[in-house]
């Protein structure tokens, strides 16, 4: 949600004639985008606020600002606690953002701006028709979130939900597509819920537009929460041609008990049920989750439950997180907060299971073929010997990172694949990726040179 912001706050600053730099030394402008989901997010964000003191200090006219979640939930207090800084802005402020830096740049003045409105804040413009070079993009259809979880801060820096309208959100694949994107993520808390308060159509039924958009090779959304997954969305993965065989679907703990005190409204019962509702449907979908450990009051034997869980489901991969208190979300007042300790050692248990899992799981798809989607080149690429191969770096579609290699004299390919959907055999298994050789191009063309060049 956070990249799909940036490039937002990027793209209204480009109006300005700002532009992106991987150089901090000689930005005119930063803007650190922050996250408040846990404590760490937090105060990594403030540590690296503080440090830019001293680029402020080496040239005053540099425009610092500070926009996000943790901008939200801490306003004007900041401006006391960083005084180098210029500008706070919360997370329905980002289409103002472009008129608060004219301002600032004029009066050099200092500006607070953490407004939630009622409304569904559309950014600005999203249109992006030149090719970008990305083969993926994300696509908000929805704001903020209703659900109220006992640990979780959303609801209060992201305000009510709010879903966009269904043409919007089309228009805007359709332009990403132009512009060379062949895969999006749907993003929203709750994709499930989408569109039913202002009633417009269901989220399968967006699904079932996306699908449509010519050019537009792969659909992945997230989040899904369990409560709310409808048989109509389990449907879709046998359905949906084009949407990946991949669902996140955090659970968060595997006791009743705990589920109940973090106000989840499922039981490690019924996620179960969908769990193999899902598998029925789609036998090799990948499922992937959350989990947090040490919620207050989580017992030894409810942390069982949840190692229970992760060996029953046989999770693909796991998102792991050591429980913090959040401002204003409920838990923060309740009792027996399990010490650091503990958290540390559970946190550290779940990540060796996992890990046997996720590496099984990669295993077993050794000596098989899968369809990638060329993102880009991978992180080993530039130790490779550049004037032999180049490493190319794809997702299948149940969303494991896959790299391979290409020859110079290897002419099946073009010389940049990316957005290409191509068949590979995996040869090897590592814990986060796996290891292949290109078969066959699936899809003709490289998608970025506008238009014309894919043929879907
Ligand atoms: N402490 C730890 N983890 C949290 N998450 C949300 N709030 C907290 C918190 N207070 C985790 C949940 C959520 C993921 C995005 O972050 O697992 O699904
Ligand atoms: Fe937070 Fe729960 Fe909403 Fe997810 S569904 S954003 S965990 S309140």
């Amino acid at each position: 949600m956070n990249v799909y912001d940036s490039e937002q706050i990027a793209k209204g600053l480009k109006a300005l004639e700002y532009h992106l730099t991987s150089s901090l030394e000689t930005a005119d402008l930063i803007i650190v985008n922050t996250c408040a989901i846990r404590a760490k997010a937090e105060q990594k964000a403030f540590s690296f606020l503080g440090r830019l003191a001293a680029f402020k200090k080496k040239k005053p006219d540099l425009i610092i600002g500070m926009g996000g979640c943790v901008a939200q939930q801490e306003g004007k207090k900041i401006l006391k606690r960083l005084p180098h800084l210029d500008l706070v802005f919360g997370t329905h402020a980002i289409g103002r953002l472009p008129m608060h830096i004219q301002r600032i740049e004029k009066e050099k003045c200092r500006i607070v701006d953490i407004e939630m409105s009622e409304a569904l804040v559309e950014f600005g413009s999203t249109v992006t028709l030149k090719p970008t070079g990305k083969a993926t993009s994300f696509v908000t259809i929805m704001q903020g979130c209703d659900n109220y979880c006992t640990y979780c801060v959303v609801p209060y820096v992201r305000g009510r939900e709010k879903s966009r309208n269904p043409e919007n959100i089309i228009q805007e694949i359709q332009n990403l597509v132009k512009s060379g994107v062949r895969e999006v993520t749907l993003l929203g808390q709750n994709v499930n819920s989408y569109g039913q308060k202002e009633k417009l159509c269901s989220f399968p039924e967006l699904l079932q537009e996306t699908n449509k958009i010519k050019g537009l090779l792969r659909i992945r959304f997230t989040t899904s929460h369990p409560k709310d997954l409808s048989e109509d969305l389990i449907l879709a993965f046998k359905d949906i041609e084009k949407l990946c065989k991949h669902i996140h679907l955090p659970i968060q703990t595997g006791s009743n008990r705990i589920l109940k005190k973090m106000n989840r409204k499922y039981t490690r019962e019924s996620y179960l049920q969908k769990i193999e509702r899902l598998r029925h449907i789609c036998p090799d979908i990948a499922i992937t989750s959350d989990i947090i450990v040490g919620f207050p009051g989580e017992t030894e034997a409810d942390f069982k439950e949840t190692l229970d869980l992760i060996k029953t489901v046989e999770y693909d991969n796991l998102f792991s997180f050591k429980y913090s208190d959040r401002p204003n979300a409920a838990s923060a007042c309740f009792p027996s907060k399990i010490s650091k300790q503990e958290k540390n050692d559970r946190l550290q248990r779940l990540l060796e299971l996992q890990e046997y899992f996720t590496l099984k799981k990669n295993k077993a798809l050794v000596g098989s073929d899968q369809s990638i989607l060329i993102e880009g080149s991978s992180k080993k690429h530039k130790a490779v010997n550049a004037d032999h191969e180049w490493q190319w770096m794809g997702r299948t579609s149940t969303n494991r990172i896959v790299n391979f290699s290409q020859t110079n004299d290897d002419t099946s390919f073009n010389k940049v694949p990316i957005g290409q959907l191509i068949k590979v055999r995996i040869e090897k298994a590592f814990s986060h990726s796996l290891w292949a050789k290109p078969i066959r191009i699936e899809q003709k063309s490289v998608g970025l040179k506008g238009e014309e060049s894919y043929a879907a």
